[in-house]
């Protein structure tokens, strides 16, 4: 008998951005459960602009609105969370052909070390294919209110207190 499949949507969201949201809100229509695994790692840590505290209350705020969305976080490898979790599919968007290089490898190399985990990509609708955490981070570090536009509120509240701090 298929089980009901537990997805995981494992990334830094530092911060997530509306494509984030596009790909996630339409996971929520295939998957009973779509996990936001937020990555804690302490090598990346200094690259990230929020503290992974910082991360999850934004994820938890940008997703109150999809009952089906776990937000958690995790360390060490993706597929040893997973395993631990009892889920089998692994969500990734894709914004253009040049994400899909580094995802397929990715995906295989997963796969290999957990023959039971399935990567499934969507496609992240085109209107923010051009959108990047790393770019609104950049725009919102000029101060700018443009990034409201590419970004859920939560992220976007978070970007200016986080660049108001700064000041
Ligand atoms: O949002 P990102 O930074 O593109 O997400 C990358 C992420 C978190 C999916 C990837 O770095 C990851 O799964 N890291 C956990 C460590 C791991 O399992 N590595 C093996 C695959 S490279």
């Amino acid at each position: 008998m298929i089980q009901p499949i537990k997805a995981v949507f494992p990334g830094s969201f530092d911060p997530i951005t509306n494509g984030h949201m596009d790909v996630l809100s339409r996971a929520c229509k295939l998957f009973p459960e779509v996990t936001l695994a937020v990555l804690q790692n302490q090598r990346k840590a200094s690259k990230n602009l929020f503290t992974i505290e910082e991360r999850l209350e934004m994820l938890r705020k940008a997703t109150e609105h999809l009952p089906n969305v776990r937000v958690e976080a995790f360390g060490g490898l993706l597929v040893e969370y997973m395993r631990e979790r009892g889920a089998t599919v692994i969500l990734r968007g894709l914004r253009a052909v040049s994400d899909y290089e580094y995802e397929l490898q990715i995906a295989h190399l997963n796969r290999q070390m957990n023959p039971d985990v399935e990567t499934v990509f969507i496609m992240a609708a085109t209107r923010w294919s051009y959108v990047s955490s790393s770019m609104v981070k950049e725009i919102a570090s000029y101060g700018s209110k443009e990034v409201s536009k590419m970004v859920p509120p939560a992220s976007a509240e978070a970007l200016v207190k986080k660049f108001a701090e700064q000041q």
